[in-house]
């Protein structure tokens, strides 16, 4: 089992969820994060800290879900590793669905790794 970050994080990171995680299994994008399924141990601290609720289990998987758990699996392979709070996307709240924004994120995903962290 896995927790898995999906597209509510894109534009948005937070990244108030890395610094909870115990085996540090966050990596980093231009403009989200992912978990590696392999590495994480299922705790569950992270979800709770996400302010876009952007982390959810594994425990009730769908088509959806499914795509965001491929993406965290590739990507946690090639991005850097973070285990500090940084500065949120400029814009995140806008970004923040918790706090309005209503549409998916999805076609915004970048696929580059985060540079000069
Ligand atoms: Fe890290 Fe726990 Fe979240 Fe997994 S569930 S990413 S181990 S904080
Ligand atoms: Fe993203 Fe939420 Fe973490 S917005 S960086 S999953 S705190």
């Amino acid at each position: 089992m896995t927790y898995i970050v999906n597209d509510r994080c894109i534009n948005c990171r937070y990244t108030d969820c890395v610094e909870v995680c115990p085996v540090d299994c966050f990596y980093i994008g231009e403009n989200s994060v992912v978990i590696n399924p392999d590495e994480c141990i299922d705790c569950g601290v992270c979800e709770p800290e996400c302010p876009a609720d952007a982390i959810v289990p594994d425990t009730e998987m769908t088509s959806e879900l499914e795509y965001w758990l491929n993406i965290n699996t590739k990507y946690s392979q090639e991005w850097p590793n973070i285990t500090k709070k940084i500065d949120p996307m400029p814009d995140a709240d806008n970004f923040n669905p918790t706090k309005g924004y209503t549409k998916d994120k999805t076609q915004d995903f970048n696929t580059e790794g985060a540079k000069d962290l």
